[in-house]
């Protein structure tokens, strides 16, 4: 079967990692007996040099025809004037954020998972790592402070500046149901994370959040307001199974969830809507600075790809043989610069992505 992949290489590392993905895609391909196709659109500060906007009306449209979306990533140094001297509906990252509006993608999954090879880099102490984690944290994606009216203003005088938190029960719902779907594929245990003693947009996120429990019986549900949150995850993390927040908590939580996995480059993420189409894309961002060195770690970015294989195409096998050989990779001691330890061996991007897509075909053929 054909699949059509729209990939965005986007800014700054992007593509060179989506470069690795998709090759270690083929290996699978080839190994398996697919064929993934690639459109390529711009996205982020290349479409700003090309296009002067972020994302084109045609762009939009060409990702909707996919069955999935690969991204890298998007946007670059603030002192780039040429991208960001410019009405913030025009920089970067307005692209990512129009992009998910407009597939209405609401539905953001960031794995978080200690790996054991790793856990040399997490920062957190040993009896706090105790046998490790490994949860996923479910971001609301469409709705929010991010979607939310805003604008700045002069009042007497004072320049003064307003951002709105607006959620609708069915955006809840359609969130959480999706946490609980996940949950009862994982160890069901869903926490729920909001400010519900401060905001009424999280009281209204609570009594949605418990409507929906009562149609999975088997999954526990437990509040945690966001504050404890961000303590109990550098406290103990080995607590949390599925996180369910909104799009502003679960921005700041998945990035404190991915630094105590020891690499933000070794995180993957999915978007969802409705359907079985996803955005697929590493949960860390452009880095400008280490971009075109062939020293970036492209293995979020192949994670994901396995992730779009297992979500969007419904290929377990081939999902889990992309996890199998980067977790191999790991156990043989190859690293790229950002998780090196003592004794490893050291590698770039180009000769990682060859070596997991060598370990795809080699445990394809035994
Ligand atoms: C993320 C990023 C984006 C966000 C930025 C780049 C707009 O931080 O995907 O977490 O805040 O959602
Ligand atoms: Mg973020």
């Amino acid at each position: 079967m054909e699949y059509k992949i729209v990939t965005i290489p986007g800014d700054g590392i992007g593509p060179e990692i989506v470069r690795e993905a998709c090759r270690v895609l083929d290996q699978v391909g080839e190994s398996y007996g697919h064929t993934f196709s690639y459109t390529k659109i711009l996205m982020g500060g290349c479409s700003i040099d090309e296009y002067g906007v972020p994302l084109t009306d045609e762009a939009l449209a060409t990702a909707k025809q996919a069955d999935a979306v690969l991204l890298g990533a998007v946007g670059g140094n603030v002192g780039n004037s040429r991208w960001y001297d410019v009405a913030p509906n025009l920089r970067p990252e307005a692209g990512l954020l129009a992009i998910r509006k407009g597939l209405n993608l609401f539905a953001n999954m960031r794995p978080a998972y200690l790996y054991r090879e790793l856990a040399d880099a997490c920062p957190l102490k040993k009896e706090i790592i105790g046998d490790g984690f490994n949860m996923v944290i479910m971001r609301e994606l469409t709705g929010g402070l991010y979607f939310g009216e805003r604008h700045t203003e002069e009042v007497n005088g004072v320049l003064q500046a307003t951002d709105t938190l607006v959620y609708n029960e069915n955006e809840i719902r359609r969130i959480a149901i999706k946490a609980f779907d996940i949950a009862m594929k994982r160890r069901k245990h869903v926490i729920s994370v909001d400010k519900a003693n401060v905001l009424d947009s999280s009281r209204l996120w609570r009594k949605v959040v418990e409507e929906v429990a009562k149609d999975y019986p088997e999954v526990k549900l437990e509040h945690m307001l966001v504050d404890n949150c961000a303590m109990q995850l550098v406290m103990n993390p080995g607590q949390f199974d599925v996180v369910l927040t909104e799009n502003m908590f679960g921005d700041i939580l998945s990035d404190e969830a991915s630094m105590i996995t020891g690499s933000i480059g070794m995180l993957s993420s999915a978007s969802f809507n409705e359907t079985k189409f996803g955005l697929y894309e590493p949960s860390h961002g452009s880095a400008p600075d280490i971009a075109g060195k062939d020293i970036a770690n492209p293995i979020a970015t192949i994670l994901s790809a396995a992730m779009m294989l297992r979500y969007s195409f419904d290929l377990d096998k081939e999902a889990a043989a992309i996890e199998t050989a980067v977790q191999e990779v790991l156990t043989e001691g190859w690293r790229t610069s950002d998780i090196m330890a003592d004794g490893c061996k050291q590698v770039g991007t180009t000769e990682m992505g060859g070596l997991i897509a060598a370990k795809v075909a080699a445990n394809a053929i035994n």
